[in-house]
């Protein structure tokens, strides 16, 4: 069996906490839309309003909509982080008003990843 890394340790607390947040809501979907100043000056607004109205038409009481600072790539916002119960969050990067409602239906209620919009998969260390 291969020996633990420090990295691994923390790469599982923050998978399981994540689990434990969605489940404790009794949400099966957590997005995250990172409003920095940069995320707000490039858009952010406007994906969060678009989440908003997706969440407001699709009836869903199981999806979470929240707001975070910023998600540390400047360059590549507005961004949002899609978390589905018992997977790796997502991360999506210049994200629009069109972009963010496809991600909400199809990732967030479907779970089919926006591959060609996808930064990265998983957590920050
Ligand atoms: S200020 Fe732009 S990512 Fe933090």
């Amino acid at each position: 069996m291969a020996k633990l890394k420090i990295s691994d340790l923390a790469k599982i607390r923050d998978r399981v906490h994540e689990q434990i947040n969605l489940r404790e809501d009794g949400a099966q979907v957590k997005i995250t839309v990172h409003m920095g100043t940069c995320g707000i000056a490039s858009g952010a607004r406007d994906v969060l309003n678009a989440a908003m109205d997706e969440l407001d038409k699709s009836g869903r009481t199981d999806i979470i909509i929240t707001t975070s600072g910023c998600a540390g790539l400047c360059s590549q916002e507005p961004m949002i982080t899609v978390e589905r119960l018992n997977e790796e969050p997502i991360k999506y990067v210049f994200v629009d008003n069109a972009k963010m409602r496809q991600i909400f239906n199809r990732h967030a209620v479907e779970g089919e990843v926006q591959t060609q919009w996808a930064l990265a998969k998983g957590s920050e260390q």
